[in-house]
């Protein structure tokens, strides 16, 4: 018998759990890379993950069974249209009487539409904006739509104001109108104007109804800029709307459900799609892949495959009567939907979603670019909201991770990358005195050259016999993206670049190395350029000495391009320091004091503080603790971010309870997810310190899931 879609073994999956009542609505970020994030959306018809697709079911003509999905495919939650419903007497009176999950035999979350769409394709619809939200209240949905005035991208400004406009003014009466058990999305409008899609994301966003605002917003009106493959346009929208929406509720892109777009989008911030591609696909005898759509016809072979196909040819599947066909090809197009979803996850996991978006932007002119523009805006940002939104993305990175960095033409525009030079450029200084104790200015560059990581092996003895010659020179490593001190030797994305092995042979001209020398501040000193030659047999004298005076440096760069620590101020804490080292020569633990302030982290070249290093880096800060809305100083070293706690968390976090969203009063405008912060009380008191997982912004809006994952309580020893 040839196995098919429908006789394959399924496991009967459990009925999900209502979510607590006080979490309804609210949206969780368990992981992030940059603005990608993996969420969890609460619903009393359980919590579903993002980024997700909800698959579009078409309640008269069902291509695959809601319940399938649920049990074969795991989909959490789905989309279908409240509007077809209401219209069609049976289904109206069906799902009246029972509820919209018995309607379609479907135990997850059930999102449903309004009648927007339809009033876009037939020019008008015969319900208004508040029954058609009282129908999906009364039939039970979890997440409806109120009735928003869709914005096609061809209209002019005056239409397109009219589209925000309206969709706005009936927003509080839809809320009203969901009442304290539906959720409902929020569309944002306004066509390709960057201006009125942030105007739109600011008036959706600020809505504030009596049980809750809208918990999703979706960005409409951008099926037509799909269909015609506007892709560039696409993704300024998305940017552009994220500028002024708050970052506490999913994205959703209404409409868009190709795999191909997925990866950008998802670097981009959006967390649901929904589409009925997988079955109107199916139907036209056309099959999805991760890079574009292939037709049935003439294929020989699958060239891409899935759980539907294996096993059956080509052949046998244009054999099969029109239904079967559609089937089977709706199943494929489901499951690769779904794969590519959970790749983009793992993707975020992994803190490689930017290199799937690169990888992806190469499948078809369109996508890449659409691509080339993004990396334009990473790099040098447009004034206004889409410019803002770039900014936020890099800000939001952690420009340190472990694992490779594979080179490539577009390395230079990764925003983690992007991120780490900024903070190069801006927090990076000479050293102020040297290993011979003396402290004038710096007298030459040394520039390392064709040597590989990792540099403490290839050109450290290099590096010690310059500075033993002349003891005031300032040591880079010259990469292919461009050149760092040697003191960051270890530190990722730098120490973690892979390519072909002569990569690193690549020599720069004295102009390119003026420039980047220029970057670093570095425009007016002479420069050595050294090729490593094999280690002496035996050292100087003085590299003992050399040594640690530039492993005390290495912690000092680190303190202040990482934490924001003033160098002087690292200097004094970092005073008499000694270093325990591992089997292969690395710093582990540092001491400073007899006291034990920090490890450098061996898989990425950051640092992990210790809690004496805390309590002397909160002493040493001259700023009040944050408070949200509180603007920071305008200087560069303003000292390691912090956290403020609001004092009912004080006795848990004290102790070494991670800091949980909601109990934060403020946070340091330059605190980076994924790099040390204190956190404080009101007073600025130290009552632990961690890794913080979401922006400053963030912070200020989020309700549920961890703010800071707590290293040390200072409050332990109090127990
Ligand atoms: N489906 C596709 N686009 C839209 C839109 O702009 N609004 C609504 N409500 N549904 C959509």
């Amino acid at each position: 018998m040839t196995p098919t879609p429908r006789n394959r073994a399924v496991s009967t999956r459990p009925d999900p759990e209502p979510c607590r009542e006080q979490d309804l609505g609210l949206f969780e970020v368990k992981k992030r890379d940059g603005a990608a994030r993996i969420g969890r959306l609460h619903t009393r018809h359980g919590s579903f993950t993002t980024p997700m697709l909800l698959p579009v079911v078409n309640p008269n003509l069902r291509t695959i069974e809601p319940r399938d999905m649920w049990e074969r495919y795991g989909v959490e939650a789905l989309i279908t249209n409240s509007y077809v419903i209401w219209k069609h007497e049976n289904l109206r009176e069906k799902s009246l009487a029972d509820g919209v999950h018995a309607l379609l035999d479907f135990p997850g979350a059930v999102v449903t539409d309004s009648g927007t769409f339809q009033s876009y394709v037939y020019g008008d619809v015969e319900v208004g904006p508040e029954e058609i939200v009282a129908f999906q209240r009364d039939i039970g949905v979890d997440i409806g739509t109120m009735l928003d005035v869709f914005g096609r991208p061809d209209m002019s400004r005056e239409q397109l104001e009219h589209s925000v406009e309206q969709t706005a003014v009936r927003a509080a009466p839809s809320l009203a109108e969901a009442g304290g058990g539906m959720l409902l999305n929020g569309p944002v409008q306004g066509g390709l104007h960057h201006d009125l899609r942030a105007q739109a994301g600011g008036l959706m966003g600020g809505v504030e109804g009596e049980h809750r605002g809208f918990c999703v917003h979706p960005i409409g009106g951008i099926v037509p800029l799909m269909e015609q493959q506007r892709y560039r346009e696409l993704f300024a929208i998305l940017l552009a709307a994220r500028s002024a929406l708050p970052p506490d509720r999913p994205v959703h892109l209404f409409g868009c459900g190709h795999p191909l777009l997925f990866p950008m989008a998802t670097a981009l911030g959006a967390d649901l799609f929904d589409s009925a591609a997988y079955a109107l696909f199916a139907r036209d005898d056309r099959l999805l892949t991760p890079n574009g759509t292939v037709k049935l016809a003439g294929l020989e072979e699958w060239p891409f495959t899935s759980n539907a196909l294996f096993g059956i040819t080509p052949e046998q599947v244009r054999s099969m009567d029109d239904d079967e066909r559609s089937e089977i090809l709706a199943h494929h197009n489901l499951e690769v939907t779904q794969a590519e979803l959970a790749r983009c996850r793992e993707a975020i996991r992994s803190g490689t979603i930017w290199q799937l978006a690169e990888q992806r932007s190469h499948s078809s002119p369109q996508l890449r670019e659409a691509f080339v523009w993004l990396q334009d805006q990473m790099d040098d940002p447009d004034d206004g909201p889409v410019g803002e939104s770039a900014l936020r993305l890099i800000a939001s990175c952690d420009p340190l991770r472990d694992g490779g960095e594979p080179l490539g033409d577009d390395i230079e525009f990764r925003p983690h990358i992007l991120h780490m030079q900024a903070l190069l450029a801006t927090r990076w200084r000479p050293p102020g005195s040297w290993w011979d104790s003396t402290s004038e200015p710096p007298a030459r560059i040394v520039l390392i050259e064709g040597a590989a990581p990792p540099w403490r092996n290839s050109a450290l003895h290099a590096v010690v016999q310059h500075l033993v010659e002349e003891p005031r020179s300032i040591a880079l490593v010259s990469t292919p993206i461009g050149p760092i001190p040697f003191t960051l030797e270890d530190v990722s994305p730098w120490c973690h670049l892979t390519g072909p092995d002569d990569m690193w042979l690549g020599i720069y001209d004295d102009d390119e190395i003026s420039e980047s020398l220029r970057d670093l501040g570095l425009g007016d000193l002479p420069v050595t350029r050294v090729m490593p030659d094999p280690p002496p047999p035996d050292p100087p004298d003085q590299a003992g000495t050399v040594r640690e005076w530039l492993d005390r440096c290495s912690i000092v760069d680190k303190l202040a391009l990482l934490c924001a620590v003033h160098p002087l101020e690292a200097c004094k804490i970092t005073e008499g320091m000694s270093a325990r080292r591992s089997r292969t020569d690395r710093m582990v633990n540092v001491h400073a004091e007899a006291a034990h302030i920090l490890s450098p982290r061996l898989t990425d070249g950051g640092i992990s503080l210790a809690l004496e290093g805390a309590r002397r880096l909160n002493q040493a800060h001259r700023s009040p603790p944050p408070e949200f809305g509180m603007e920071g100083p305008d200087e560069v070293f303003v000292g390691i971010p912090r956290v403020s706690l609001i004092d009912d968390a004080i006795p848990f976090v004290g102790k070494g309870r991670n800091v949980i969203h909601g109990y934060v009063s403020g946070a340091d405008p330059h605190l980076i997810p994924g790099q040390p912060c204190l956190v404080v009380d009101s007073h600025g008191g130290l009552v632990a310190h961690g890794t913080p997982l979401a922006t400053p912004f963030e912070m200020a809006f989020l309700r549920k899931g961890i703010a800071v994952k707590v290293r040390d309580g200072a409050m332990r020893d109090a127990e």
